[in-house]
């Protein structure tokens, strides 16, 4: 049993996937979410510049007490494959507990990704995806606006803006037949409406931060970390840039984040 805290990090808002998730399923968690926002996107970077920041993202999280980490970032779990930046506590990124739970859930073998044009370059989902089934058919597009979109707060369903680039961008997934689609970047939940009303209904979802707070959940309780507390846990959020627009996007998708706990620091 350990009382520390879940350090989740991100280049911004999207990593709230991934805590939101950590809330419903490990109520008596504490968490410590970093959002670079000074930084982001992440995602139009090149490698050595992604891994840099992560280097900096974790070291920050670090300065804590925290006894797992998730990079709740499809991005940085990309250009980190298979490499743990830490030895000494569990770590996750999302990709490889999405593709998992992609290739349990698949009927047609048809999967689609989308996720940052660093995300899709690096192939990461595929080359998990066909670790675990080499038969998958695997449709992958980057999306490079959805983060900015997000960020800047264009989420609503009804958002012409966000809609007409998200048709744009699904179009080849919803052609090629898929009857799984990964949101390879922890972003794109947050504008799931508008993704799930152009996939359609037969079409499941899959959300890489949710499927990383599950895996988060086995990892601790497979190595006995889990708090044993029956007190609700307790978040703090720390940005890299303004707290105010933080709070203001985070309101209608984590109102924890918006009322919270929220600090800006240097990292
Ligand atoms: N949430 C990040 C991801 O999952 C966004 C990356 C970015 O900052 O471009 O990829």
């Amino acid at each position: 049993m350990n009382h520390d805290a879940i350090g989740v990090f991100d280049s911004g808002l999207g990593g709230l996937t991934a805590v939101k998730a950590l809330n419903e399923i490990l109520p008596n968690e504490n968490i410590i979410f970093f959002g670079d926002t000074a930084r982001v996107p992440y995602g139009t970077r090149s490698r050595q510049t992604i891994l840099r920041y992560t280097k900096e993202d974790i070291a920050f999280l670090r300065r804590h007490p925290v006894k797992m980490i998730i990079a709740a970032c499809g991005t940085v779990s990309s250009m980190l494959g298979a490499d743990s930046p830490v030895n000494d506590i569990p770590f996750t990124g999302v990709v490889y507990p999405a593709a998992k739970k992609a290739a349990e859930v698949t009927k047609n073998g048809k999967i689609g990704v989308i996720g940052t044009p660093a995300t899709i370059k690096s192939g990461s989902y595929e080359t998990a995806l066909h670790n675990m089934d080499s038969k998958i058919d695997v449709t992958a597009m980057p999306c490079p606006l959805l983060v900015h979109l997000v960020e800047y707060g264009y989420t609503d369903k009804n958002n012409q803006i966000t809609r007409l680039a998200a048709e744009e961008y699904l179009a080849p997934i919803r052609n090629a037949g898929v009857d799984t689609l990964i949101m390879g970047c922890t972003h794109y939940p947050i504008i799931r409406e508008i993704i799930a009303d152009i996939m359609g209904e037969d079409v499941t979802l899959l959300s890489a931060g949710e499927e990383a707070a599950r895996y988060a959940k086995l990892c601790l309780e497979e190595q006995n970390l889990l708090n044993d507390s029956t007190e609700p846990g307790h978040n703090i959020y720390y940005v890299s840039d303004s707290v105010s627009s933080f709070r203001e996007n985070a309101k209608n998708f984590l109102p924890d984040a918006a009322h919270g706990q929220v600090f800006s620091s240097r990292i």
